[in-house]
């Protein structure tokens, strides 16, 4: 069943600029294979991840990345059933972000920063209200 996950992370020390490069080559590498499409947001202290495919590949590969000694503490914000992708086209979008001033593609309302400040705190949210904010950054 097509569903999308998203979860926040603690990125850690030894996750340099060079260990993103890396990351995003696996993604590369695998996420097509898998069918996954998402994006990842980072700034340098936390990720969020937005992953959406087949249920079962996508909890596989999230049990797979939350192993992964790059981050911690991954907190699942939201998983869903979705009728459609929303971001057929990215393997894995990535942008860097600077959560104290945060540049959007366009402007943000107050509630997509209430939204943006709780996901950063891992309190869970709906899929639509993640999905809408993260649009605001591509
Ligand atoms: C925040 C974060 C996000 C990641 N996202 C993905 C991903 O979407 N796809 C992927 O294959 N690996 C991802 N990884 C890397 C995996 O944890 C793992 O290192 C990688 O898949 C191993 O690839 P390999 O099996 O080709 O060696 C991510 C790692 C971190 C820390």
């Amino acid at each position: 069943m097509l569903s999308q996950l998203v979860y926040v992370s603690n990125r850690k020390a030894n996750c340099s600029k060079e260990e993103i490069d890396r990351i995003l080559r696996s993604c590369q590498a695998n996420n097509a294979s898998l069918d996954i499409t998402g994006v990842l947001l980072y700034s340098k202290t936390k990720f969020i991840q937005y992953l959406e495919g087949d249920s079962r590949e996508l909890l596989g590969l999230y049990d797979k990345i939350k192993g992964d000694k790059r981050h911690e503490k991954a907190m699942i914000i939201s998983y869903s059933p979705i009728s459609t992708k929303q971001f057929p086209s990215w393997q894995m979008a990535a942008k860097e972000i600077a959560p104290t001033q945060v540049t959007f593609r366009t402007a943000i309302s107050p509630e997509h920063k209430k939204v943006f400040d709780q996901l950063l705190l891992g309190q869970q949210q709906s899929a639509s209200s993640v999905l809408g904010l993260l649009k605001k950054f591509f």
